[in-house]
């Protein structure tokens, strides 16, 4: 669940004009696409660009316009694919808030609760087929393979996850969950560092160090993701519980809190899961430390994204080292 905006995330930037002017572009350039094909069924729009409306952080369009950037690509010809990266990004999550059982996304309702399952289904095969049409028009046949293998690692990601701890009550270690975070949330981000860079027609260095860049950044992200979520049981009254905690989905801080445990405590864990009580769990992950590391890790990768650009010719390095570090910082 994310329950804020684009708005939210201009705060989060602050004073740095280099990405708050991208932003700015990306954000024209998405409402210029979405407001050009009135001709199509009126539903369906809707339902499509609902949350694309709502906001978000645009944060794997940052990435491939920066990218893009970094080897000397020009932001005119890589605005289209800020706009596919988008349409496939919110394709994504209207399907994950179905299997989420997820009602807010970007603070307003998910499209399968506005809409019905129906035109949430096919909203996302809508968003999916114009995000493809606009990258063909690169002619780019690797920029293709990359995007696809990108959304191929988002579904099994998500499938792994399905079948993750503590649903089938088998604990699974940080290396299972991290193999399941690269592809679920890291690929994506990888994937957009990597076509960011191809557009800009970046040598070879530059592509794999901008690739390695997105990978670390991108399993930072979803730590920082799970992070924001179980943080939640602090601020908000017990019927409102986090939906990781809820839905007894994989998390990083609780699986870091039950690294060691004994056979009792999980037992213990999976009760309160089942009873909704919350209080052990989080005194469990207070005993732990478990969100304390949780962060060392998502830093360790940040530190390693950004080392992967060091001794490569980039333009704008301090602006990429910067939104590297909004990963840590980032509450929405
Ligand atoms: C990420 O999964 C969604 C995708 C990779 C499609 P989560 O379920 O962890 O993300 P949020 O918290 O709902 O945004
Ligand atoms: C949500 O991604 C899904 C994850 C992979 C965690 P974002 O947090 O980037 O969501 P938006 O696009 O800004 O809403
Ligand atoms: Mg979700
Ligand atoms: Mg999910």
């Amino acid at each position: 669940m994310t329950k804020y905006d684009t708005q939210s995330f201009i705060k989060l930037i602050g004073e740095n004009d280099e990405i708050y002017s991208r932003l700015k572009l990306i954000e024209k350039t998405i409402r210029y696409h979405i407001n050009a094909d009135a001709t199509q069924p009126k539903k369906l729009r809707e339902a499509a660009y609902h949350l694309i409306r709502a906001g978000g952080k645009r944060f794997r369009s940052l990435i491939v316009l920066l990218s893009c950037e970094a080897v000397g690509g020009k932001i005119e010809g890589v605005l289209p694919l800020c706009v596919a990266t988008e349409f496939l990004q919110t394709a994504s999550l209207i399907h994950d808030d179905i299997i989420d059982h997820d009602d807010i996304r970007r603070g307003v309702q998910s499209v399968h609760n506005k809409f019905g399952a129906d035109l949430a289904i096919l909203a996302t095969d809508f968003l999916i087929f114009k995000a493809y049409s606009i990258i063909s028009e690169y002619g780019n046949p690797e920029l293709v393979n990359v995007i696809s293998k990108a959304g191929e690692a988002i579904t099994c990601g998500e499938a792994a996850e399905l079948f993750m701890f503590p649903k089938d009550s088998t604990i699974h270690n940080r290396n299972e969950y991290l193999a399941m975070a690269q592809e679920k949330t890291g690929a994506f981000i990888k994937g957009a560092a990597h076509a960011g860079a191809l557009i800009g027609n970046g040598d070879d260095d530059q592509i794999k160090a901008l690739v390695t860049y997105g990978r670390f950044i991108g399993l930072a992200f979803q730590i920082r993701d799970d992070i924001l979520d179980i943080t939640e049981i602090h601020q908000l009254p017990k019927t409102a519980v986090n939906s990781d905690l809820k839905f007894k989905r994989a998390n990083l801080p609780l699986i870091l809190a039950l690294e060691g445990s004994t056979e009792n405590q999980v037992q213990r864990y999976i009760q309160a899961l089942e009873n909704h009580d919350y209080s052990y769990i989080h005194d469990l992950l207070v005993e732990t430390d478990a969100i304390a590391k949780a962060m060392t890790i998502a830093h360790s990768y940040i530190k390693q994204a950004q080392a992967a650009l060091e001794g490569i010719e980039l333009k704008h390095r301090s602006t990429l080292d910067h939104l590297a570090e909004m990963v840590l910082t980032r509450i929405i």
